[in-house]
């Protein structure tokens, strides 16, 4: 009996392991999950107040970095996206944009 367990369970480990390789977690995922409470929603409109969110998945990164740029530094006004941009580093907009460029 024992043997026919380890015939099973090694093909299940060998999936397990190439899934992870192939699944490997972007850095801008985590970082991004706040951001995608607004801008991953269905039809981009946010519920409450109801207002357009601009869409972010396979928009181009430079344009992502620029625009998150301009709101930290309030070029851009925007209440909420000075909030959401402020806290990032340098870093966290380029992951956070390359991410976003990934995604369809
Ligand atoms: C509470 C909802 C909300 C959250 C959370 C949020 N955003 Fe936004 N975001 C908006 C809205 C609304 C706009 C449109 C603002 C405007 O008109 O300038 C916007 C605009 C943007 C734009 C400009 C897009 C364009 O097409 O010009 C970028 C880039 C962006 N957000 C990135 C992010 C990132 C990155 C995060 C997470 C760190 C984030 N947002 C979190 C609501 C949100």
């Amino acid at each position: 009996m024992k043997s026919i367990n380890k015939l099973l369970v090694a093909p299940i480990l060998i999936l397990f392991a190439s899934y992870g390789i192939a699944d490997e977690i972007h850095p801008g995922k985590e970082k991004s999950e706040t951001c995608t409470g607004c801008h991953a929603i269905p039809g981009y409109n946010n519920v409450y107040p109801t207002y357009k969110v601009p869409k972010l998945a396979g928009q181009h990164s430079d344009y992502i970095v620029s625009a998150l740029k301009a709101y930290q530094k309030e070029e851009r006004v925007h209440k909420t996206m000075h909030a959401n941009a402020i806290a990032l580093s340098d870093k966290d907009i380029n992951d956070i944009a390359k991410y976003f460029e990934l995604l369809k």
